[in-house]
């Protein structure tokens, strides 16, 4: 399986797309330019080598996983291009690898891009006309997508087809092209943002929940042996308790371990027991239940300043120096997740369980 990804510029043959001159809905001079043919064998940096790259070596998510299984087996045995896939859920859990793991399961090259990358139609046109049949086409935060490039995805996921518009004005004609049966993956943290046309159009809608303890302990186990770490097992749970129930955190922190082992033992060959881990992660300021800084920033804010709440997320977001959008996406879902943070219609409040976890008395005093 080739992996490209976005990043460089290279044409794209305009007579696959029916000519030079053509494009969706923009001048006839633009040019139809592939804007990520990036290859990831050329760009090793790119390739996180923790990744699993089969379904088997996928650990967690079962559901996913079997609706996934399933639909790869039968799409194999008809021949065909496998159904669209929306995959939705918090970041880190895995979105990008089960893209990467579909297409290497189906044989299968996997392109990837991401929707802020998609500004000028001729960037969706041209990674479309470049597809081979069957690729696997991942576009990140999917969400994000323009009005334009939604457009332009319509015919081509129904029907495998551009519409393309020629000449401008009254000279104006729509021409089709057709293009190769693909796969379009679409990644998102927010599926409630999606336009219902394009959500519609996808086949396969999945989320990624948050792991459990076992799966991630399991993670942390394999990341240990590909690293070649001598991790001990109580070593390994102790990074899946803080790593927010997310392999993407779980492996930064292993990361860390390493270089606090490295350092200690000299040459990073000695063994990692629990005591390690929690030098480790104490020096990055993850507490034991996996909350970091803009955590406890966040509910420090809270019970400082509002009393443990109702606030609203802007106000929140203000207080803090952060983007709204960066809050209620990357910080705020494991809170929710852990019982610390609840979300009323009046605003965000700290619960006693999280009262109880930063040592702040009850709200009905100590
Ligand atoms: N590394 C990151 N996510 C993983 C997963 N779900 N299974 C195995 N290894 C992983």
């Amino acid at each position: 399986m080739a992996i490209i990804s976005s990043g460089g510029k290279a044409s794209a043959d305009p007579s696959s797309a029916g000519g030079a001159g053509l494009s969706p809905v923009a001048p006839v001079s633009a040019r139809l330019v592939d804007p990520a043919p990036l290859d990831a064998a050329d760009h090793p940096e790119r390739v996180d080598g923790l990744r699993p790259r089969r379904l088997d070596d996928y650990i967690g998510q079962k559901d996913l996983k079997q609706v996934l299984g399933i639909a790869i087996e039968a799409t194999r045995s008809r021949n065909e291009a496998l159904d669209h896939v929306l995959l939705y859920g918090p970041p880190g859990l895995g979105k990008t690898t089960m893209a990467l793991v579909l297409a290497e399961e189906l044989g299968v090259r996997c392109r990837i891009t991401s929707a802020p990358a998609l500004e000028r139609p001729r960037d969706i046109v041209g990674l479309l006309v470049n597809l081979q049949p069957r690729d696997v086409l991942f576009i990140d935060e999917i969400h994000r997508l323009n009005r334009v490039a939604e457009e332009i995805l319509y015919p081509a996921m129904e029907d495998f087809r551009l519409d393309l518009t020629v000449g401008q004005g009254t000279t104006a004609r729509t021409r089709s092209v057709p293009l190769v049966p693909f796969t379009l993956v679409g990644a998102t943290t927010k599926a409630g943002s999606l336009s219902s046309p394009l959500r519609d159009r996808f086949g396969l809608i999945q989320r990624l929940e948050f792991y459990d303890l076992v799966d991630l302990q399991a993670i942390v186990e394999r990341a240990a042996v590909l690293l070649g770490l001598d991790l001990r097992r109580e070593a390994a749970l102790e990074v899946a308790r803080r790593c927010r129930g997310t392999p993407r955190i779980a492996n930064r922190l292993l990361r860390r371990v390493r270089d606090v082992a490295w350092v200690r033992g000299g040459d990073g060959h000695g063994c990692i027991d629990g005591a390690l881990v929690e030098e480790a992660l104490q020096l990055h300021r993850v507490d034991g239940r996996g909350l970091d800084a803009s955590d406890r920033r966040l509910l420090h804010l809270l019970l400082e300043q509002y009393g443990g709440g109702p606030v609203g997320l802007e106000t929140l977001a203000a207080g803090l120096g952060e983007d709204a959008a960066t809050l209620e996406t990357v910080v705020e879902p494991f809170l929710l997740q852990m019982g610390f943070l609840q979300r009323t219609p009046r605003g965000r409040m700290v619960t006693e369980a999280g009262r109880a976890h930063m040592g702040w008395p009850g709200e009905s005093g100590p």
